[in-house]
C-alpha cells in the first residue's frame, strides 16, 4: 500500500452503522487502539449523537476519528483517532486529521481538545504537527497509571468580512 498517496484518502461521516460495518469498525479500532477503542455499544451512539468519520481508500476503511461536543463551554473533543496498523506512516493520520478539522463548523466552537498518552510518540507528533498544544496533565485519567496530556487546538472562528 506504500505507493498510495495520502491525497487519495476520502473522509466520510457515518450516521448509521449496519451490523457488518459496526463489527469491522470495532475490529479496526481494537487493532490500532487496543482496550481503549470504542466498542459496539459506543460507536453507534457517537455516530448518531456526535460525529463519526472514516477515512477510506476506495472501499477500504483505513482509519477513523470520533468527535463529541463538550456541553460545558465551546469545545469539541476528539476521541479515538486511529489509522489501522497496516496503513500507518504513509501520511493518512495527518490527512484524516486535516480533513476532519476542516469539516468542523468554525462558527460554533473555539477549540478542539484531545488527550494522548505522554508515551505515545506517534500521537504526539501527529497532534503537534496539526497545531495542538499541551494545556494540562491529567494523572490517572483512565485509571491508575493511565496518565494523559490534554492538548488543544484553536479552531479558526468565523471568517472575517
Ligand atoms: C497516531 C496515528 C494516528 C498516526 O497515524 P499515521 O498515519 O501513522 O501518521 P502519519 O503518517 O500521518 O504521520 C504523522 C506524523 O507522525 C509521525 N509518526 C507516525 N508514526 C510514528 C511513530 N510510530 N513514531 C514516531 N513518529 C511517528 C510521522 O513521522 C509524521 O511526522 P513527520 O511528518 O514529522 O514525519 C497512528 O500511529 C495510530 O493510529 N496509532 C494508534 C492510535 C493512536 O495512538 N491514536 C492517537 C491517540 S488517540
Amino acid at each position: 500500500m506504500s505507493d498510495i498517496p495520502a491525497g487519495q484518502l476520502v473522509v466520510r461521516r457515518l450516521t448509521h452503522l449496519e451490523p457488518a460495518l459496526l463489527a469491522a469498525l470495532v475490529d479496526y479500532g481494537r487493532s490500532a487502539l487496543g482496550e481503549s477503542a470504542l466498542d459496539e455499544w459506543m460507536l453507534p451512539v457517537i455516530a448518531s449523537c456526535g460525529l463519526l468519520y472514516v477515512g477510506r481508500l476506495g472501499d477500504e476503511i483505513v482509519g477513523s476519528a470520533e468527535i463529541i461536543r463538550c456541553l460545558d463551554g465551546d469545545d469539541l473533543y476528539l476521541e479515538g483517532l486511529y489509522i489501522r496498523p497496516e496503513f500507518q506512516r504513509q501520511g493518512f493520520g495527518n490527512g484524516l486529521l486535516t480533513v476532519v478539522g476542516e469539516l468542523l463548523s468554525p462558527d460554533e466552537f473555539k477549540r478542539l481538545l484531545v488527550t494522548v498518552s505522554p508515551e505515545n510518540e506517534a500521537g504526539l507528533r501527529l497532534y503537534e504537527k496539526a497545531g495542538f498544544r499541551e494545556i494540562d496533565y491529567l494523572p490517572d485519567r483512565f485509571g491508575p497509571g493511565r496518565h494523559r496530556l490534554l492538548l488543544a487546538k484553536p479552531l479558526p472562528g468565523p471568517a472575517q468580512a
